[in-house]
């Protein structure tokens, strides 16, 4: 019987690579998660630690939705079609890509234009209230 019970976790996360930890996770805090209004679309930036010699730090825009107290998504700034970098209009509720036109809602899902699949969601999760997201968890190339 505990022999059954020890294999059980091995057998999920053979079957489903989903539950397994990733070995490359990339946290980085965004910020304090009181600083985004529940129901409003902020834009923040990330630094990203470069991996240089010189160890400096480039930033990265992400778009902030918080759903609920701990419900929280966090958008590639970048659109799914060709990667331009999108921009928020708070007026209409829409994200607009200024290259081919793209439009997506509130919830990332694409509205007109080229772009066919939703805006990429980081990974994220609260840490002694900070927001932090998973700089690895979005497809390469993003
Ligand atoms: S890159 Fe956004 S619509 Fe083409």
């Amino acid at each position: 019987m505990v022999g059954g019970a020890v294999g059980v976790p091995a057998v999920l996360s053979a079957l489903s690579p989903s539950l397994k930890r990733r070995e490359d996770e990339n946290w980085q805090a965004v910020g304090p998660v009181e600083d985004f209004p529940l129901g409003e679309m902020k834009k923040a930036v990330v630094s990203v630690p470069r991996d240089d010699w010189a160890r400096s730090l480039r930033e990265k825009g992400v778009f902030v939705l918080r759903k609920g107290a701990e419900e929280v998504i966090v958008f590639s700034r970048n659109c799914t079609d060709l990667s331009c970098p999108i921009t928020w209009d708070p007026g209409s509720e829409w994200f607009f890509c200024p290259c081919h036109g793209g439009i997506f809602s509130k919830d990332g899902e694409p509205q007109a234009g080229p772009p066919k699949i939703p805006l990429y969601r980081y990974a994220n999760r609260i840490r002694e209230g900070f927001l932090e997201i998973d700089l690895n968890s979005l497809p390469p190339m993003i």
